[in-house]
């Protein structure tokens, strides 16, 4: 069943250009496009890794949409709510999880359009949700969110798509050719450094950013490595005190308007003796040279390095559990869909 595959996890990473070709290929239902072309405002409502996409989603959207973007997490969001307007959209691949069902709730409670994004056909959010946009990624076995994740930023690129009118129709159709790339890098560098860490750092600018929070929650979950998302600029604001020749720290690195600056902090960073993995477009010897472990990323647009960089991640941490014998499949104390809040 796992395809040849070690692990389920693994061959669900495998599948991840097919995961997101296949959420664009179905496309938006006329109803679902009136609801995003009409909205002025989108709150977004997530848990876990949902959520992280969800953040994606506001760097994406409010520079390219022009559209204000909140995002909250299913399980503060019903005890302290914020003032509701607009869309709500509910991101959960499962379709299951009670704080983001719940959250859902409320927003319905006080008027507001809402819409589920979600990998489950018939699931509890998509009978609360007044539409439904559904995600391909097929069935996710193992624990860990991989290609329910790509899934889900393919149907939150759409979105964006959607109210671009249609300007990132060429760059959806073929972003899966970059994802396919990445699927057979070499992480034994990088595992190397993080097998043998108590604490790891990753680090990003802009749409960046959730994507270290990934990385780092990816990394907990599956390895038991203690790890840490931080928007680069912000390590100088106190984790730097952490940084130690035991504490690697991997820095998303692409070509665009935040390159200059992720330079400057991963010298500082260097400067205090942490060993450093950068991500950073094929063939950049500059910051090849700099640092201790370079991830080429195939060179591309942002919005397809955000799934690029995401895929290289889940590796580092799949090779990184595997070279510790975790239980990759079923990490402990976790379950696949959380239900109660
Ligand atoms: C991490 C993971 C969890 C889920 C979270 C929300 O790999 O799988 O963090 O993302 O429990 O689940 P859904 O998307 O089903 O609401």
């Amino acid at each position: 069943k796992k395809g040849g595959f070690a692990h389920y996890m693994l061959k669900e990473i495998f599948e991840q250009p097919q995961a997101f070709y296949e959420t664009i290929r179905a496309g938006i239902s006329d109803a679902v496009q009136e609801m995003i072309r009409d909205a002025e405002e989108i709150t977004l409502v997530a848990c876990g890794t949902s959520y992280h996409t969800a953040l994606i989603f506001k760097y994406l959207a409010e520079p390219l949409c022009r559209i204000p973007v909140r995002v909250e997490l299913g399980s503060e969001f019903k005890y302290y709510p914020p003032p509701l307007r607009g869309l709500v959209i509910a991101v959960t691949q499962s379709g299951e999880t009670a704080d983001t069902i719940a959250a859902l709730k409320m927003a319905k409670a006080h008027n507001c359009p809402t819409l589920a994004i979600t990998n489950v056909q018939g699931s509890t959010v998509t009978r609360i949700a007044d539409t439904t946009l559904m995600m391909r990624a097929g069935p996710e076995i193992s624990v860990a969110a991989t290609k329910s994740y790509i899934a889900q930023l393919a149907a939150l690129m759409e979105i964006v798509n959607v109210r671009c009118d249609g300007k990132y129709d060429d760059l959806l159709q073929h972003a899966h050719l970059a994802i396919g790339e990445v699927l057979l890098q070499e992480m034994q560098g990088a595992v190397a450094l993080c097998r043998e860490a108590e604490h790891v750092f990753f680090v990003g600018r802009g749409p960046f950013y959730p994507v270290s929070m990934e990385g780092a929650l990816k990394m907990k979950e599956i390895s038991y490595v203690h790890a840490e998302g931080y928007a680069a600029g912000e390590l100088k604001h106190g984790p730097f005190a952490l940084l130690t020749p035991e504490t690697p720290v991997v820095a998303i690195c692409p070509p665009g308007s935040t390159y200059g600056v992720m330079i400057s902090n991963i010298k500082e960073m260097k400067a205090r003796r942490a060993p450093i993995i950068a991500l950073g477009k094929k063939g950049d010897t500059e910051l090849a040279e700099i640092v201790d472990i370079f991830i080429p990323i195939p060179d591309s647009d942002p919005m397809v390095q955000v799934l690029t960089t995401s895929v290289a991640l889940q590796l580092l941490s799949y090779h990184t559990a595997c070279a510790l014998a975790r239980d990759v499949d079923k990490p402990r104390n976790l379950a696949k869909s959380v239900t109660v809040e």
